[in-house]
């Protein structure tokens, strides 16, 4: 007999409003899943004309998620306040306790034209007690997190998260649930396939060039065994492959933006993604502190990221 998410939010998680947040954010994944499925037919592809706070060109999906996100959440009485990379300021609300909720609509969007795997990655922090939030709250460390997951809209649709030391993985089923098929992911400590936009080598630190060049020369280099490489340019699917089968991601700080750190976000898309990976047995840092450690200075700031196998991300250390 299938296990279902609901039946497992309603017997593990103890927490009231994280079980409530995360059945909200289950089922506005599956609804999200639908319309990345119809998107073509339905002529929802392409541009939607706007540029976001991120700077970066919005898809038509990339506000569509937005929104529907916002009010599914904004329904939910146990959400406080919420954050999404594509609104320039958090949503408050005037509710006391609950969750904040910190989220990536649609991750890899540049993606999602070509039928790409795509995803959504989400982050659930306590809300403060005896006042209604402020966006301030948002800037805590990564252990604070409650909860955090992401759903990837691939081949299958999977839906990943943490509530407690665990990371499990459910399933989109034919009839739109989500189906417990992975219990309890774990992270191989060794790899040979590691992840990173080469093509921005030029623009690299000396040490990230070192690890990428004794990566690339195989056998007969260094590492003394040949490297495999991966880079789907959505963050959900190349995370989702290393929790699946190990590897190593990195996106460091390059010389094209000097003065920004990297090009992923720390609350929507770091710090999730480095508590999966960190409970999964992985690592997870900016190229010199553990990422769970790092409290961002404002909403949408950015940082380097490297994560995945144990041995492999203990290797590209002080990149940052
Ligand atoms: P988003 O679509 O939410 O802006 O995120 C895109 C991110 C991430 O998913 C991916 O790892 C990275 O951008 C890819 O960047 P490059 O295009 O520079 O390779
Ligand atoms: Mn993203
Ligand atoms: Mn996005």
């Amino acid at each position: 007999m299938p296990i279902r998410l609901e039946a497992i939010l309603q017997d593990q998680v103890d927490h009231p409003a994280v079980r409530d947040v995360l059945a909200v954010l289950a089922d506005a994944c599956a609804e999200i899943s639908r319309l990345v499925r119809s998107a073509a037919v339905a002529g929802q592809l392409g541009a939607a004309g706007v540029v976001n706070v991120q700077q970066e060109d919005q898809k038509a999906l990339d506000v569509l998620t937005d929104e529907l996100l916002t009010a599914r959440l904004m329904e939910c009485s146990a959400v406080a306040a919420l954050a999404s990379e594509e609104q320039a300021d958090a949503v408050c609300t005037d509710r006391t306790g609950g969750c904040l909720v910190a989220f990536d609509p649609l991750d890899g969007s540049s993606n999602v034209d070509v039928n790409v795997s795509v995803g959504t990655i989400f982050s659930l922090r306590p809300a403060p007690d005896g006042r209604p939030a402020h966006p301030e709250d948002f800037l805590g460390d990564g252990r604070a997190q409650l909860a955090a997951g992401y759903a990837v809209y691939g081949p299958q649709s999977m839906l990943v998260m943490s509530f407690d030391a665990r990371v499990m993985a459910f399933s989109l089923d034919e009839d739109g649930a989500w189906v417990l098929t992975h219990p309890a992911l774990a992270v191989p400590v060794g790899t040979k396939e590691f992840a990173i936009n080469l093509s921005n080598r030029r623009h690299w630190r000396a040490p990230v060039i070192s690890y990428i060049e004794d990566c690339l020369a195989g056998r007969d280099g260094p590492r003394g065994k040949d490297f495999n490489m991966r880079w789907v340019g959505s963050m959900v699917a190349d995370v989702h492959r290393i929790l699946m089968r190990g590897g190593v991601f990195l996106y460091p700080w390059d010389a094209r933006e000097p003065d920004r750190p990297g090009k992923l976000r720390m609350l929507y898309e770091a710090h999730p993604m480095a508590l999966l990976v960190e409970r999964a047995g992985g690592r997870a840092t900016d190229g010199v502190r553990p990422l769970l450690e790092r409290v961002p200075p404002s909403l949408h700031a950015r940082t380097a990221v490297v994560l995945g196998s144990a041995d492999e991300v203990e290797r590209v250390r002080d990149v940052g």
